[in-house]
């Protein structure tokens, strides 16, 4: 405690100061030996910000994390914190800064935009997908037909396998998301069937058309998986829903046809790639889902493509950033959803690909009806080699720790960063949330590191998404001219 006497002129002091810090390079502190020490906070990676405690500069992205710091388990991360408070920006942040060690990002779905600018920026490739703006054949196997042809024995096998999974994966998320039910297991199988028929027929890139009149035509291998027992009646029946949901896909209903035509602007491996999703409004939300999902199935297919070329030493390896913003939309789609997503985002190998996931809050995960699926979303935070934590309410700290240990500190510091922003009385203007930028880095275990992430003016420049707002012509009035005012208030012309 202070000892001493308080107030003006007097003496009131703690017994023993706690001595000030000061921070600089090592050639300006080499000279003040022995009291220079290091801070606690890791220099490998992507400069984020500075810790908010201490002042150091705290330096992470999954990737360096994962390789050259040895911090994490797996490159992965997953960010979570209530909406406007930065994770998309955070996460752009380190899709800049990697970009810089050479690791190209992918972003697969971007519905705001908010990384379109900077994929640009960067010289990358932006693929926009929306009504009436762009396909995505979800049964176009993309680069690995042609990688198949190159490879030989086990590799070639695996990736066939891949590339098959994926599409059977996809239309039955396509489905799922259609009926708000997965398919039936004999519908399944079904389609596993119908799709390698479908391969065996067709020279060129099939669409969903040709699988529904697979479908239709019933030939002999797949009426044996639908165990018609010999009678066209009974496979009609079997297949009728199965059929129906097809039709429903290929006819553009609800889903668009933005799956059902050839896609139109293949994506490029060598350089960040974008898909902007931006037009597709937030009411919809199962074309939100399917969209989405879509461009997680193509872009974990082209990165295992690339991964297997590169195994083979057919390619240079590359490295990739994989980012999954807004991944609730997804889950919330349908049942059973959270497997497809496990499906399609899992790579046999991690090896240079980092991946990137956002998402609110644990609830969102846990709001899931199927119990088995809450376990699964789960998981997705569970497995990730770190998690970024923004502001998050309290009644979220009871999910949140269980899957991340947080101590009572940790906890306060979060539902803090989530208090609203004050008015500003003289503007008259929302100010910004106190906790906007501010994260806590977990790993594991280990005590969080709490830092805050400052825009540089290059990034406030591409990150401005209130664009739109500021140039809006009403700001270009003339300021009322007070003589005016008391004229009229005097109540007319005199
Ligand atoms: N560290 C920061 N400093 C200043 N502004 C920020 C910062 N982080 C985010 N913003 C601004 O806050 C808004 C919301 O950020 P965003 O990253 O889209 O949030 P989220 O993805 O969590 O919903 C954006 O306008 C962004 O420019
Ligand atoms: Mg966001």
């Amino acid at each position: 405690m202070p000892r001493g006497w308080p107030g003006a002129g007097r003496g009131y002091s703690t017994y023993l100061q706690a001595p000030a810090e000061w921070r600089g390079t090592t050639v300006q502190v080499c000279g003040l030996w022995p009291f220079a020490a290091g801070t606690g906070s890791p220099m490998v990676g992507v400069p984020i910000g500075r810790n908010i405690l201490s002042g150091a500069t705290l330096c992470c992205d999954p990737i360096n994390w994962f390789t050259r710091a040895n911090l994490i388990s797996n490159p992965s991360m997953f960010v979570l914190g209530r909406p406007g408070l930065g994770k998309s920006t955070v996460v752009r942040r380190m899709a800049l800064g990697l970009a810089g060690y050479g690791v190209q990002p992918l972003v697969l779905g971007d519905l705001k935009p908010d990384y379109r600018d900077l994929i640009e920026a960067l010289g990358g490739q932006v693929i926009r997908l929306g009504r009436g703006r762009g396909h995505l054949n979800v049964l176009d196997p993309g680069e690995s037909r042609r990688a198949a042809q190159r490879l030989t024995g086990k590799a070639r096998e695996a990736i066939q396998a891949d590339a098959h999974g994926r599409r059977h994966t996809m239309v039955s998320a396509l489905i799922s998301i259609m009926r708000s039910v997965p398919p039936t297991d004999r519908e399944e199988t079904i389609l596993d069937e119908a799709l390698k028929v479908l391969d065996e027929r067709s020279t060129g890139t099939p669409v969903l058309r040709d699988l529904l009149q697979v479908v239709q035509d019933a030939p002999d291998r797949v009426r044996n998986v639908a165990l018609d027992r010999g009678s066209l009646d009974r496979y009609r029946q079997i297949t009728e829903g199965l059929e129906a949901s097809l039709i429903g896909l290929v006819g553009g209903g609800r889903l668009g046809e933005i799956f059902s035509a050839p896609t139109d602007n293949p994506m490029r491996l060598d350089r960040p790639v974008v898909f902007d999703v931006s037009s597709i409004d937030d009411s919809e939300t199962s074309l939100q889902a399917a969209v989405l999902l879509a461009c997680w199935s193509y872009g974990f297919g082209a990165v295992a493509v690339s991964q297997a070329l590169a195994d083979a030493g057919l390619e240079p390896r590359r490295h990739y950033f994989v980012i999954l913003d807004e991944l609730w939309r997804v889950l919330r789609a349908g049942r059973g959803l959270v497997d497809r997503v496990d499906a399609l985002t899992r790579l046999n190998r991690q090896r240079g690909v980092g991946t990137a996931m956002i998402s609110h809050t644990m609830s969102d995960l846990l709001a899931l009806e199927n119990a088995e699926d809450r376990m699964k979303a789960k998981g997705f935070v569970e497995r990730s080699g770190m998690v970024v934590c923004g502001g998050l309410p309290r009644a979220e700290m009871e999910n949140l720790t269980e899957v991340v240990p947080m101590s009572e500190e940790e906890q306060n510091m979060l539902i803090g960063w989530q208090d609203p922003p004050a008015w500003d009385p003289a503007t008259g203007v929302e100010v910004a949330p106190p906790g906007r930028g501010n994260f806590l880095v977990k790993v594991g275990g280990r005590p969080g590191i709490p830092v805050h992430v400052s825009l540089t003016s290059v990034e406030r420049e591409i990150n401005d998404t209130n664009k739109l707002w500021r140039t809006d012509p009403v700001l270009e009035l003339p300021p009322p001219d007070p003589a005016t005012r008391v004229v009229a208030r005097a109540g007319g012309d005199k």
